[in-house]
């Protein structure tokens, strides 16, 4: 299935949306939209052919300190080293099982080059929930951080910018 990303708005029918979390449900109807308005983030949404939505992920501003960085990470890095954060990725369970997962995580790479471009920002990072989740995220090239709670895992923009060359501006 192709998916159309686009910035969430009003005229987005959110009702019957169901990722099979319930927290991901209720945000999504509850706070995206709000959240989007003030300013306070950033959610995308993945309309099928029949202007659906099947999926949708979620970006925010946020900042580490430096010394929670891996060492890998934190040559070069200010204090706090600004970063951003990729939440709520979710996709309805009738559109689950054909990875469009990694069409909605894809989008969020190429719309995070391009934030950096503007702002300037080091890292990208998750907050997985889930023990399952980390090795998800793993496969997109996302590394776990230790020794934070909530859990955190970080690619570097340098990183992303090599996976997907072409989106430098
Ligand atoms: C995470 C999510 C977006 C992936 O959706 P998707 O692209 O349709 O994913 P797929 O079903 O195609 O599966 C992708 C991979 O994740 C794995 N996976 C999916 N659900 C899983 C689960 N509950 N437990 C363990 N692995 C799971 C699949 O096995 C597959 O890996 P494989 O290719 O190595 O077999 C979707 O499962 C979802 O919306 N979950 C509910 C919300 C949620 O937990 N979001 C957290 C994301 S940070």
């Amino acid at each position: 299935m192709t998916l159309r990303i686009v910035p969430i708005a009003a005229d987005h029918d959110l009702s019957g949306f169901d990722c099979g979390d319930l927290r991901r449900n209720h945000w999504l109807k509850t706070h995206a939209l709000a959240n989007r308005m003030a300013d306070y983030s950033a959610t995308y949404v993945g309309l099928s052919p029949d202007n659906a939505v099947a999926g949708f992920y979620s970006l925010s501003a946020a900042s580490i300190a430096r010394q929670m960085l891996p060492r890998s990470l934190r040559h070069g890095a200010p204090e706090p080293a600004p970063m951003i954060i990729l939440g709520q990725l979710a996709v309805a369970l009738a559109a689950q099982g054909k990875r469009l997962g990694d069409t909605l995580i894809a989008d969020a790479f190429k719309r995070t080059i391009q934030t950096a471009d503007i702002v300037g920002c080091g890292f990208l990072g998750v907050h997985p929930a889930e023990p399952w989740l980390v090795r998800y995220d793993e496969q997109f090239g996302f590394k776990l951080v230790a020794g934070i709670t909530p859990a955190l895992m970080l690619i570097s923009i340098r990183r992303l910018r090599q996976i997907l060359p072409a989106s430098r501006s």
